[in-house]
């Protein structure tokens, strides 16, 4: 579906009061992506899944970078705004509450996710973050008290150095989050401990 400025997939929860996960996929991914992971997670959860709208040679992310990890920050901005009014809108046609809505974000899409709960808090309710690293430092730093956040990162990530998770875990932490960070043996790579970790931390919500 192209409508409310993005292409995305939107399916219906089990009933009308059940979360919403905004899926937000990896580079060079697309709004099918993550699906399968949200059905595993919580399966009677409403899905709203947007693809990225910038382009990467062919490849969809959600933010314009200049090299492998090194952010376009003006981008990043803008399309942060744009994805909470794409949240919002979302919210206000399908009909769901905007008060109840978690992110789901893979690497480039975990970073969008992360930006999304500094710059604009309150418009998730939570984020599961798999693979982030630091989006950008906001002055000053949000409250995100009562927010809850899992950060899930690979020990030997040749892509997100530990370094970068733990800063962003010390950020959260420092803006008043409810933060779980867990750190997976392996790499840049999902594995069902990610998925099984994810399920728990959300049954536990
Ligand atoms: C990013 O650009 O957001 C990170 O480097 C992760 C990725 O490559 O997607």
């Amino acid at each position: 579906m192209s409508s409310l400025g993005f292409e995305h997939v939107h399916r219906p929860g089990a009933d009308a009061a059940a979360p919403t996960l905004l899926l937000l996929h990896g580079t060079g991914g697309t709004e099918h992506d993550l699906i399968s992971i949200a059905e595993a997670i919580a399966p009677d959860a409403r899905i709203l899944s947007p693809r990225g709208k910038v382009l990467e040679g062919s490849m969809s992310r959600f933010f314009r970078r200049l090299s492998e990890g090194v952010f376009d920050l003006d981008d990043l901005r803008f399309r942060t705004r744009e994805l909470a009014d794409f949240v919002l809108a979302a919210a206000a046609h399908y009909r769901f509450d905007a008060a109840n809505v978690t992110a789901v974000g893979f690497s480039n899409g975990a970073n969008i996710a992360a930006s999304l709960l500094l710059l604009e808090p309150g418009v998730l309710a939570g984020g599961i973050l798999f693979r982030a690293m630091v989006p950008l430092v906001p002055d000053p730093l949000p409250s995100l008290a009562g927010t809850r956040i899992l950060m899930s990162n690979g020990r030997v990530d040749a892509m997100i150095p530990a370094v970068q998770a733990e800063q962003l875990a010390a950020m959260f932490t420092q803006c008043g989050a409810d933060l779980t960070i867990e750190w997976q043996p392996g790499g840049h790579k999902l594995t069902n401990q990610d998925v099984a970790l994810a399920r728990e931390w959300l049954r536990q919500a």
